[in-house]
């Protein structure tokens, strides 16, 4: 269903995924916890949002004092820009009652609010001290204009609009900043994201990883009825949705990731595992990497020397005093462990036993493993030879 809606999202280019007050505050924490002067004489960009109601401004206005902040930037998207058109935009009170307010100006340029000394002379620097005015040109961040302000800035936070995820990260890495932002969990594969995950220059957030991330939706905004239920579930009624792959992407350091995992030995998950495939069964290896398959994280087992094909969930708990990441199945990222065989001279067949019409070629540099499990597509060549290949995989070996 999440990935349902991100596709949504996608069809319909909505960007429009608002990001809740709790989970910025979790994730802040988090950080904080480890370092409780990580801000301490920052200043702190949050490009790609409404400052008017954003919750990444809100959260670092109202704690401007409490982390010690230099200076917060907060820029957000002309209203004609987005891709997504709200039906009856009006502007906000609080734009109108600036004198230098200009309805048309409001539409096409962005805005930057700033906030860095006690504007109101009301003895505290917070929310009510910010100071905004319309940018030169649309906000978008890939702008001189918005690059500057990154430039200034020492951290950049912000949920980006996830259509340009891979741009951002590309224009973030290149500023050389430090950063938390919220992505989707496949961008954990691009081929620009996981050579980052890799080299531990990138790493998954301390919160909200394979977890329901609530998010406020444009007013009226199509959601599936479904996702609608569960962020009021989870205490959001109303406008919005939820996404089960959001997670955040950052360059902090937090605790989480150097909590080693606690694993079971090969022999005591072959006796004792809670996973119908590994208990009594043992691990497989692949057919076209020298590696085991290890279907599920918490199976890892603690004294095996070699390497291990595991779930991209496996991120989420990466520990890199634990683990060394040597690759990724497809997308160009597994020179360390190279594919031994190509699947050219096979033939798709799905589970009835009817062929597909595509060549074997299609699973080349998946992680295959011989069998048939009878639920999934398959692939057979001229001698009856059965392979079907795993999910995605991340290969990981112990460091010594
Ligand atoms: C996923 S939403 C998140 C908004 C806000 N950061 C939050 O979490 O509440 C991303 C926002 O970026 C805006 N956006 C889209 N393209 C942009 C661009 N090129 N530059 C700046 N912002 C953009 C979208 O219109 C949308 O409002």
């Amino acid at each position: 269903m999440a990935n349902k809606a991100l596709s949504k999202a996608k069809d319909t280019k909505n960007d429009e995924f608002y990001t809740i007050y709790a989970d910025i505050e979790k994730e802040m924490n988090a950080y904080l916890e480890y370092d409780e002067d990580v801000f301490r004489n920052k200043t702190i960009l949050l490009p790609c949002d409404d400052p008017e109601w954003s919750n990444f401004t809100r959260y670092f206005a109202q704690n401007f004092e409490k982390l010690g902040l230099k200076k917060l930037i907060s820029t957000s998207y002309a209203i004609e820009s987005k891709k997504y058109k709200v039906k009856d935009w009006q502007p906000t009170l609080f734009e109108q009652q600036a004198p230098w307010f200009d309805v048309d100006k409001s539409k096409i340029k962005g805005k930057i609010f700033t906030l860095d000394h006690d504007t109101n002379r009301n003895g505290r620097i917070d929310i009510e001290d910010l100071e905004w005015k319309y940018l030169e040109g649309d906000g978008d961040f890939c702008s001189d204009e918005i690059k500057r302000l990154r430039d200034e800035a020492d951290y950049i936070i912000t949920n980006p609009p996830f259509s340009l995820f891979r741009d951002f990260m590309a224009w973030i890495m290149e500023s050389k900043k430090k950063f938390a932002v919220i992505g989707n969990m496949n961008a954990i594969t691009y081929k620009e994201v996981f050579p980052l995950l890799m080299a531990n220059k990138v790493w998954m957030g301390a919160t909200g990883f394979m977890s329901d991330m609530v998010f406020a939706v444009p007013k009226g905004a199509v959601v599936a009825a479904k996702d609608r239920e569960k962020a009021a579930k989870l205490g959001y009624v109303g406008d919005y949705t939820r996404l089960g792959n959001s997670c955040w992407f950052t360059n902090i350091e937090h605790g989480r990731r150097h909590q080693p995992l606690s694993l079971m030995t090969e022999a005591d998950n072959i006796k004792f595992s809670k996973h119908k495939d590994v208990k009594g069964v043992g691990y497989k290896k692949y057919d076209n990497y020298n590696a085991i398959h290890i279907p599920w994280v918490d199976s890892i087992p603690c004294d095996f020397n070699g390497v291990m094909g595991v779930p991209i969930s496996f991120m989420g708990k990466y520990c890199p005093e634990q683990f060394e990441i040597l690759g990724a199945t497809q997308r160009g990222c597994h020179d360390a462990v190279p594919d031994t065989k190509k699947y050219d001279d096979y033939w798709e067949m799905k589970p009835n036993g009817k062929p597909t019409g595509s060549s074997g070629g299609k699973t080349n540099e998946n992680a295959n493993l011989v069998q048939n499990d009878g639920k999934k597509n398959y692939f057979v060549n001229k001698n009856g030879r059965i392979i079907q290949s795993a999910y995605q995989r991340i290969f990981v070996k112990f460091k010594k």
